[in-house]
């Protein structure tokens, strides 16, 4: 007996030691963890059951019947985050590159499968040389079988991906349909073709950093959403972020005994607004001001930060919150910021997160960039899914909306539930400038009879009193009573029920 005991350690002691001390020290030496020293500090201690640690690869070409290695190179299974759930894969970078073949993939399969079953999020730790050459078209059929499952889970349970070093070729999409993609500056890369291929092909000398770096998909691309320093930042973040999220779309978000008074009034809010409708000011610090403790889990900050996305809690429930950012580019929508919300607004939407919008948008961005780059069909995204979302939906107008802005920010008329304005609002088809510009043309060489029509267009429009008059804002409030008003719509929106008519699925502009 005791010498059946002792093979089943000598076996794990085999999975254990993944590619071997050598590959194991290369690792390390590239400021990199090993897969199961990344599911250590990603899990609480303790709570990580292994699955299918045996399973090995069955190919027998290029010598590969003489290489077979416990867990064929990703680790996988189950533990618990803060003590909740999560199915988790660790792709082993020491054994193979980390590269997927069939029982690879069948492991990650298994996970996603569990997961699905029993609702529950799939983090997935990424670190891979992409399809084992070895096993050829098996490898390809692999990673189809992770992304048929990858869209099947979409919007069922959260996805999360942590790119921890390559991810290349088709491989990229398994992380591409997954929620949030967090990335490790300087040591993790996704692109679809490498530097080799790009100079080939187009004669560009890129780096891999500049290529597909972290940096390069949080700022650039908006393919990732959070750059981080090293790997134990990353997963410590999405120990933080596993917190907001619920775990499926058949159970709420968790919520977290809150110690922060739902009414707390913030009189530092009366004069957020500048003096000058022109002059910026920091939106995060209306977010910061309203979220429970003043935390803010921000999702992209460094793409298109002309639009403010991301989550916090009110009243230890999380909020999804939408915004627009008058310091960058005066808060204005524009392709990128309108693809960015509206990715955010069809998550939280999916996963009955509420949202609370705060706007001040001048309106869409003009140039030939914008529409040639197809802003009429990427501005269509965020009103598509701020219109078709059915979550409690909540907004305040702080300052300007204008144009179709107004409409595509959670308008009432999109079914917004409860719709704010603080005094300040300007809520109107355009500024005065242009409005007068177009109705009074025929003055436009008299800059006196301008200036009085300016003032008079001000005067009627530079409020959100018409607005309120129509019955599209419900209500003009304090700023400084803004958690307040915001914690007592979200109590009474908590049962609400609304359905779309019945589709097979909509078609979003994409
Ligand atoms: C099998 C692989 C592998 C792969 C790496 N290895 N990639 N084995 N299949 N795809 C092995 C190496 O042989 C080596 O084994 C070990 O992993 C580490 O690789 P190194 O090259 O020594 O490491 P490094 O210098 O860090 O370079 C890492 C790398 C490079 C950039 C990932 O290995 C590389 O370019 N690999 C090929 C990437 C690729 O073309 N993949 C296919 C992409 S197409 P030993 O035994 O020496 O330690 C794809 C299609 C998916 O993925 C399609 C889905 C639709």
């Amino acid at each position: 007996m005791i010498e059946i005991l002792e093979e089943l350690e000598r076996r794990r002691a085999a999975a254990h030691a993944g590619g071997g001390a050598v590959r194991i020290d290369a690792q390390h030496a590239r400021g990199k963890l090993t897969a199961r020293e990344r599911l250590d500090v990603l899990l609480d201690p303790g709570s990580f059951e292994e699955l299918d640690m045996y399973v090995e690869h069955d190919c027998t070409e290029f010598g590969m019947a003489a290489q077979r290695i416990p867990g064929d190179g990703v680790v996988t299974g189950s533990g618990t985050i803060n003590g909740r759930l999560a199915f988790v894969f660790s792709q082993d970078f020491t054994v193979f590159g980390g590269a997927l073949g069939a029982a690879h993939a069948a492991k990650i399969c298994k996970i996603m499968d569990m997961a699905m079953k029993v609702g529950a999020p799939v983090i997935g730790l990424n670190d891979s040389g992409g399809a084992r050459i070895q096993e050829g078209v098996a490898s390809l059929a692999g990673y189809a079988e992770v992304f048929q499952r990858n869209v099947l889970a979409s919007g069922v349970i959260p996805q999360i991906s942590v790119v921890m070093g390559p991810c290349a070729g088709g491989a990229v999409y398994s992380p591409a349909m997954t929620d949030f993609i967090f990335m490790v500056k300087d040591s993790s890369y996704m692109f679809v073709t490498g530097p080799e291929v790009v100079r080939t092909v187009t004669n560009e000398v890129v780096t891999q950093e500049e290529l597909g770096g972290a940096l390069t998909h949080t700022a650039k691309t908006g393919v990732a959403d959070l750059a981080f320093d090293n790997d134990i930042d990353a997963l410590l973040a999405v120990r933080d972020f596993f917190d907001l999220l619920p775990p499926s779309n058949r159970c709420p978000t968790p919520v977290r005994a809150a110690a922060d008074p739902w009414d707390r009034e913030d009189a530092s809010l009366d004069t957020l607004i500048p003096a000058s409708s022109s002059q910026p000011y920091d939106m995060h610090e209306l977010i910061r001001k309203v979220a429970d403790d003043g935390d803010f889990f921000e999702i992209q900050p460094t793409h298109a930060a002309n639009v403010l996305v991301g989550f916090g809690r009110i009243e230890g429930r999380t909020i999804g919150f939408v915004a627009n950012q008058p310091t960058v580019l005066a808060g204005v929508l524009d392709i990128a910021s309108s693809r960015k919300a509206a990715r955010f607004v069809r998550f939280c939407d999916a996963f009955e997160v509420p949202l609370v919008t705060f706007v001040d948008v001048p309106g869409f961005l003009p140039g030939t960039a914008q529409e040639h780059g197809g802003i009429i069909k990427h501005g269509a995204k965020l009103l598509f899914a701020f219109a078709e979302a059915t979550v409690p939906k909540i907004t305040v107008i702080t300052r300007k909306a204008y144009g179709g802005a107004y409409d595509v920010l959670a308008s009432q008329h999109l079914r917004g539930d409860l719709n704010y304005a603080w005094p300040t609002a300007e809520i109107a088809v355009m500024g005065a400038k242009g409005a007068v510009e177009i109705i009074f043309r025929k003055e436009a060489g008299n800059s006196e009879r301008i200036a009085g029509r300016t003032a008079e267009y001000e005067a009627r429009f530079a409020n959100p009193f018409v607005a309120a008059g129509k019955g599209f804002i419900d209500e003009v409030i304090q700023p400084r009573s803004t958690r307040r008003r915001i914690a007592l719509a979200l109590r009474k929106l908590r049962g609400k029920s609304l359905q779309n008519p019945w589709k097979k699925h909509d078609n979003i502009p994409l």
